[in-house]
């Protein structure tokens, strides 16, 4: 059991057939956290024959998974959300050490993993075939039925990023388990210790061996090997777009599922409830940092509210809190110094630009404060690039009509709000919108699980949710009946 083995400091293993082994190459990343720059924990760096073991383990474990009956597969589920709720509190913990997420927000995580996970199970039990008879046919087949039946596609390769590691991982690894996947784990480096203990608690649950195996290490070394690897047989990727790309390039014919970057932009209509648009507004910028794909990344304002909303949002934005995770704050360190460095290039950019530096939010190594950035135009960078940082960036256009045209002037598609108290506009403006969904005075948001989360253009392929992602890890098979 790692919880009470492991100190901070130590050396992690990766999970292998229920085991937690050293590399065969004997070579070590190390996990920093971001708060204090201080050496948190080291991790196996796997070698290419690791993955190859771990993949043919996979294999044959999977075999016997999808053989398992749904409903033991479900109990298995439910009892690892049950380890991982009595775990709260060490996880969000760990969350706050090794990726600076502020306390309150890490218990968020968990909590909510532990009710996906539980949601999930249920899902799967609910998950049936269809029967079709070959008379509904145009040119009616009457002697042909047949059976339609959901598989699973093997193994899963979920590969996920440091911003939320316990609830990005398991909302793929919870899916594919309950329709009889095996899920070889890939977590980013910063993120790596809280889904190796998440993993630790599926073990604890009865998940027999091999059917979650946890690889570490560099992606410059094993990436591009997992991803190619013939015994892969699907990956749900969560990253960069510019990854995700990669990713398709090199992954062959593999079902992908993708979630990747995102510029999600607020609209705000002259007629909106003002005070509900800069609440929503101000989390959306600025909650976990604006480390979230879904964060509030532009904000357009119709010119006859535009000074009011900005003194408000100003106003607001200034109460918030800064500093480190373990204080009750929103905002906390970016995950590394090239983060903020990023995020300086952009700024000043936007100033060289004739944009306005509303909030100067100061910085200290990697912790930004807040800021906010007005009048930004086309000719800045942070209007097309995604910032991913605590900077609000604030674009005032004319009328409905720019404004729908602006937001749609990106290369990203995952979500869109439309604050408006007349709902015949807010449905016209999101039937225009070319994103996955549109929230209607609300802030974007990937949550609840339960509904679909479509990533389009360049935000990604594919639709999770509960029912969406068990969907994309299974495939239909036809058992066709010909009667005499
Ligand atoms: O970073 C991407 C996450 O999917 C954001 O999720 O909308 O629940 O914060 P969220």
């Amino acid at each position: 059991m790692l919880f009470s083995n492991i100190k901070d400091g130590d050396t992690y293993r990766y999970l292998v057939n229920g085991k937690w082994e050293k590399s065969s190459s004997k070579d070590l990343i190390e996990v920093y956290n971001p708060s204090n720059g201080r050496i948190l924990a080291k991790l196996q760096s796997l070698s290419k024959s690791d993955i190859d073991d771990v993949l043919k383990n996979s294999k044959v474990s999977q075999k016997k998974w999808k053989n398992t009956p749904v409903n033991e597969r479900a109990d298995i589920l439910m009892r690892a959300a049950d380890l991982i709720v009595q775990n709260a509190e060490l996880l969000s913990d760990l969350l706050s050490k090794e990726i600076s997420k502020p306390k309150h927000l890490g218990m968020h995580e968990v909590m909510r993993t532990a009710d996906l996970i539980r949601s999930t199970a249920e899902e799967g039990l609910r998950l049936h075939g269809e029967y079709l008879d070959g008379n509904a046919f145009y040119h009616s087949a009457k002697k042909k039925k047949a059976l339609v039946d959901r598989e699973p596609l093997g193994v899963v390769l979920a590969i996920c990023p440091f911003n939320y590691p316990v609830n990005l991982s398991f909302s793929k690894v919870a899916p594919a388990l309950i329709s009889g996947n095996s899920v070889v784990l890939k977590p980013s480096t910063q993120g790596a210790l809280s889904v190796l203990h998440v993993s630790d608690l599926f073990s604890q649950a009865g998940l027999p061996q091999g059917v979650l195996n946890v690889v570490t290490g560099k992606s410059s070394s094993i990436g591009d090997y997992l991803c190619s690897h013939k015994d892969v047989n699907m990956i749900s990727f969560t990253g960069s777009t510019s990854v995700g790309k990669h990713i398709a390039s090199i992954s062959g014919m593999k079902p992908l599922m993708m979630e990747l970057g995102g510029k999600d932009g607020v609209i705000i209509l002259d007629d909106a409830d003002l005070d509900l648009a800069v609440k929503e507004c101000v989390q959306g910028v600025y909650s976990y940092s604006g480390q979230r794909c879904t964060a509030v990344k532009r904000i357009i304002l119709v010119e006859k509210i535009a000074n009011v909303f900005v003194k408000k949002f100003v106003e607001e934005t200034k109460k918030l809190k800064t500093g480190d995770p373990d204080e009750d704050v929103v905002v906390s360190h970016l995950i590394n110094r090239d983060a903020a460095d990023y995020i300086k290039s952009l700024i000043d950019d936007a100033v060289k630009n004739k944009a306005k530096l509303i909030l100067d939010g100061k910085r200290k190594y990697n912790l930004y404060y807040p800021v906010i950035l007005d009048n930004i135009t086309s000719k800045c960078r942070i209007f097309y690039e995604e910032q991913f940082g605590p900077v609000a960036c604030i674009i005032r256009v004319k009328d409905e009509k720019e404004a729908v045209s602006v937001l749609n002037d990106s290369s990203y598609g995952l979500q869109a709000s439309v604050f408006t108290n007349n709902l015949d506009k807010a449905f016209s403006i999101a039937s225009q919108l070319d994103v996955g969904a549109v929230q209607i005075n609300g802030k974007s948001d990937r949550g609840p699980d339960n509904f679909p989360f479509p990533c389009i253009k360049d935000s990604g392929i594919g639709v999770q949710g509960i029912k969406y992602s068990i969907e994309s890890m299974t495939r239909l098979k036809s058992i066709v009946l010909n009667f005499k």
